[in-house]
């Protein structure tokens, strides 16, 4: 099979786990140059030895923690040093946080997830868009369907994650000019490292993820795998989409369910 994104450089947040793993994965499978980070050091090098071995793309970890400003600014300047340019940022490290009410939720809690799960993705928008301007590069954030439509006692996230989509829109409007596309991936459920923390916390983790898999029409989660396919389409092959939301979710948000919470 054809590389379809060969001597590309790519940058992908939170790399080294779930889903970023496999947006990573599936850029090197394809002969890009990747450059992925995350905060712990451990799993990112276990992921850049074993993906240097695979190739045919190469990748490099570099530790960065996406809540800290200085730190991303870092991780743009490590890649255009060692690479020389940027064709494509994948905006992908953010968190769930257990499900709360808005009553149990303080500002400080929504500040440090909206710092996380989207100020991240627009500054290192900021700092790489000078360098995918040269290149007529592309960006992808990893949104979430519930940023579209809503989840229970998830008011930050969902918020973080509807803000995300409707950035990709506001970004691909002014990137235009520079042949810049803006894409966004909303991901229903994937069977990662964060969707089995968050099931551990419930009171029956096993039928917490048989009902997770069960709300996609497909009766099974996304892998990781998948969604790597659908960034590497993103930015090899759909050269004529930007500012689009592309729901990668098994069908999750389509027919009626019982969705009632009055009680009768
Ligand atoms: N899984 C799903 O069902 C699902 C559905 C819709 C959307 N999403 C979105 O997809 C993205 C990835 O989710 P996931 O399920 O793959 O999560 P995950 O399994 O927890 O993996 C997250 C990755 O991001 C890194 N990361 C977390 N915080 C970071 C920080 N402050 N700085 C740098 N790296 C950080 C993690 O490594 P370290 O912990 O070592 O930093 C890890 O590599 C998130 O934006 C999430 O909202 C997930």
């Amino acid at each position: 099979m054809s590389l379809r994104y060969q001597n590309k450089v790519v940058v992908v947040t939170g790399g080294s786990k779930g889903i970023g793993r496999g947006i990573v994965k599936a850029f090197v499978e394809n002969g890009a140059i990747v450059v992925f980070c995350a905060r712990g050091v451990a799993a990112g090098e276990a992921q850049e030895a074993e993906l240097n071995t695979q190739g045919p793309g190469s990748c490099k970890f570099v530790r960065c923690d996406m809540s800290k400003e200085e730190e991303i600014k870092r991780l743009i300047t490590v890649t255009v040093e060692l690479y020389g340019h940027i064709d494509c940022l994948v905006n992908n490290a953010g968190w769930h946080p257990p499900h709360k009410s808005t009553d149990e939720t303080t500002a400080e809690e929504f500040r440090n997830l909206l710092n996380l799960n989207l100020i991240s993705y627009f500054l290192a928008s900021k700092f790489a868009l000078p360098y995918l301007r040269q290149r007529q590069g592309n960006i992808i954030n990893i949104s979430s369907l519930v940023g579209t439509i809503g989840q229970k006692d998830a008011a930050p996230y969902v918020a973080t994650k509807g803000a995300i989509i409707s950035m990709t829109k506001a970004m691909a409007v002014d990137e235009s000019g520079h042949h810049v596309r803006v894409n966004c991936i909303s991901p229903g459920n994937v069977m990662t490292p964060l969707w089995e923390e968050l099931a551990a916390q419930t009171v029956d983790a096993t039928a917490t993820i048989r009902t997770g898999e069960n709300a996609q029409l497909m009766g099974r989660m996304g892998t990781e795998a998948e969604c790597g396919l659908a960034a590497v389409f993103l930015a090899a092959d759909a050269t004529f989409c930007t500012g689009i939301d592309l729901h990668l979710s098994g069908g999750a948000e389509l027919n009626y369910g019982f969705k009632s919470q009055i009680p009768s």
